[in-house]
């Protein structure tokens, strides 16, 4: 476990993408998971599950379908998002060192230590407010795993392999699944997020309106939304 507050904690659970060769050991993997079931979902119906990927034959599998897609997402994203445009053709840009770490992930996903799909059982037809029962628990394993040292990232990756992920892993098809989260030991260290200033984020009385109170403390990173220009 790290010493570290929820308020800090929560302000430095950053993506991470580049993992040790580490597992992640079966307690420290209880906790995590143990934490993505206390999240709340709408009248405590519980709907989420969670299917993790590590070393068995059906983990292997999937997360070799997994990282396939990821790589054919990325190849696209790179043409679409102009990765190799603009300020991308300068090495030390950060729009460059995106592009690497992303390439790096991806080629590397299928040996990536622990990937987890966090599924809802729908209990009715898709409304808007399904999501609201499966990401705040998708949330707190992202901070039970900074909180114990370890690092992850959500993604859409599943989306293009549904069909084989499916019948491999046995997941029922009114099972709706709610993404990708990889994780394991960053090879880097943790560090704030960044965010737009909250002036532009929060509003009081009126939409537009900046609250007097909504100033970042100080020590705040910021960045604009988006992928980088
Ligand atoms: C709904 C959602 C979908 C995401 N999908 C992907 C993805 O497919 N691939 C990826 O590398 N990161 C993905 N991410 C991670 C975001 O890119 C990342 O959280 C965001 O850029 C902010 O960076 P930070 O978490 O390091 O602060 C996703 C995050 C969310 C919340």
């Amino acid at each position: 476990m790290t010493d570290i507050s929820l308020l800090e904690g929560l302000a430095t659970t950053r993506a991470i993408r580049r993992y040790t060769d580490d597992r992640i050991p079966p307690e420290d993997l209880q906790k995590i998971l143990w934490s993505a079931t206390r999240a709340p979902s709408g009248s405590n119906r519980q709907p989420f599950r969670f299917v993790v990927l590590q070393d068995g034959p059906n983990a292997r599998e999937a997360k070799r379908l997994i990282g396939e897609a990821a790589q054919a997402m990325w190849s696209k994203k790179v043409v679409t998002d102009q990765y190799e445009q603009g300020s991308g053709t300068d090495h030390n840009s950060p729009k460059a060192k995106m592009a690497r770490t992303m390439q790096h992930y991806v080629d590397n996903l299928h040996c990536c230590p622990v990937i987890i799909l966090p599924c809802l059982v729908r209990y009715r037809a898709p409304n808007s407010m399904e999501g609201g029962s499966i990401y705040p628990a998708v949330q707190n394993l992202m901070l039970a795993a900074r909180a114990t040292g370890y690092g992850g990232v959500i993604t859409g990756f599943h989306h293009a392999v549904e069909k084989e992920l499916r019948p491999l892993l046995k997941i029922p098809e009114e099972v709706f699944i709610a993404c990708t989260v990889t994780m394991g030991k960053p090879k880097g260290r943790h560090g704030p997020v960044r965010r737009k200033p909250m002036g532009e984020l929060v509003f009081e009385e009126s939409w537009d309106l900046t609250p007097s109170w909504a100033v970042d403390p100080e020590g705040t990173r910021f960045t604009s939304g988006g992928p980088p220009g």
